[in-house]
């Protein structure tokens, strides 16, 4: 049995999403979410193929494994926003597809397609939309219920070239006037993850264009925008957060970091005052932060952080405190200080060999 069972199985099985508007586009989408119009959990349990693996009561979903893939098929749904910015809470579950897709981000995310027929189903014009490259919400309060939208928005429009509608961007407007700082900053940073890592300057340029950053906090301030793209790019391989270094400078107080992403930022205020007045200097300060930390530096000293990545990072000692010992010293804060010592030689002049350094350290001690 394999997955195409599955959509011969019933006419109520629907690709709802991202799915369909990814294969109007022609591109490929990562993952396969289904939407079946009745209880997909009741439904999941009728076929005599394939392994349930999870099951959510409350948003009438299953995880269905097959063929060694895992899919989630989702109950057609209606929800409400009791607490604004919040989760939804379920209204009800089993209902007809035309409310589901009401329930969703932009027109182009709520277009569905018949597994079995291959019918494209469009309540609400988001094949226009896709045609005009437009995003356009499907209610007023949207961005009310789930002010995360506002960056999906942002992440969609760079990765596809789209634009908000004008209804869409004055009800954004709207809602920048007046952020409600109750919201799940969970989801937000999730969004602002996503959308960063499309390492797009255009995804900084809009964020501080159309006063997206007014979601962080409420005494984030407009910022200067720097590029951040071409140092980013040039460096990809080393750095595991992308998204930090485009936002680390922003006011990112309500966003819980990981302890890597803290790291990341105290480092790099501390950097913001620290004596870089030599190489030395340099080399030491740089040398336990993390790039992402080196790459927000750069916005302000960006000479001196290419300076460190692109040449004094690649020297090293060629002598360690083994060769001391060897020489009959005992292990001593001296040690640290004259091996110090040699390598702010060694970083004047990169020609000192390894006979000259030891030489050196000898002098030293
Ligand atoms: N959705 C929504 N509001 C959100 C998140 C999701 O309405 N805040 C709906 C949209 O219909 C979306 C679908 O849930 O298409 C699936 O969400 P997700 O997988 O996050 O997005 P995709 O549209 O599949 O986009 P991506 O390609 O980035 O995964």
């Amino acid at each position: 049995m394999n997955i195409i069972n599955l959509y011969e199985k019933s006419e109520n099985l629907f690709f709802v999403g991202g799915i369909v508007r990814d294969e109007l586009l022609g591109k490929k989408s990562p993952d396969i979410d289904l939407t079946f119009v009745g209880d997909a959990i009741e439904f999941a349990r009728s076929l005599d193929f394939g392994e349930i693996t999870q099951i959510n009561e409350e948003f009438g979903s299953v995880h269905l494994k097959i063929d060694n893939k895992t899919i989630d098929i989702t109950s057609t749904r209606t929800e409400t926003y009791p607490k604004k910015g919040q989760l939804p809470v379920v209204d009800k579950i089993a209902c007809p597809l035309k409310d589901d897709v009401q329930r969703r981000d932009f027109t182009v995310n709520a277009i569905a397609k018949n597994c079995k027929s291959g019918e494209i189903v469009d309540y609400v014009g988001g094949i226009d939309d896709l045609k005009n490259k437009t995003l356009r919400v499907l209610h007023d309060k949207s961005f009310i219920d789930d002010p995360t939208r506002i960056i999906r928005g942002l992440k969609f429009a760079v990765r596809f070239g789209f634009e908000l509608d004008e209804h869409t961007k004055k009800l954004q407007d709207e809602y920048l006037q007046n952020v409600n700082y109750e919201m799940s900053f969970k989801r937000l940073k999730d969004e602002l993850t996503d959308a960063f890592k499309l390492n797009k300057q255009e995804v900084l340029h809009k964020f501080i264009e159309q006063n997206l950053y007014k979601l962080l906090s409420a005494d984030q301030r407009s910022a200067k925008e720097v590029q951040v793209q071409p140092l980013v790019d040039k460096y990809k391989n080393e750095i595991k957060n992308v998204w930090i270094c485009y936002l680390g400078s922003f006011d990112l107080s309500n966003l819980s970091l990981t302890k890597t992403e803290t790291k990341v930022i105290d480092d790099y205020k501390k950097l913001l005052s620290a004596d870089l007045s030599s190489d030395f200097k340099v080399y030491k300060a740089f040398e336990k932060v993390e790039i992402e930390s080196l790459i927000l530096l750069a916005q302000t000293k960006k000479e001196i952080v290419e300076k460190y990545l692109d040449k004094l990072r690649k020297i090293k000692l060629q002598i360690s405190g083994e060769d001391l010992i060897k020489l009959g010293y005992k292990p001593s804060r001296k040690f640290a200080q004259a091996l110090d010592a040699v390598l702010q030689a060694v970083i004047e002049n990169p020609t000192l060999n390894h006979a000259q350094q030891l030489d050196m350290v000898e002098k030293i001690m």
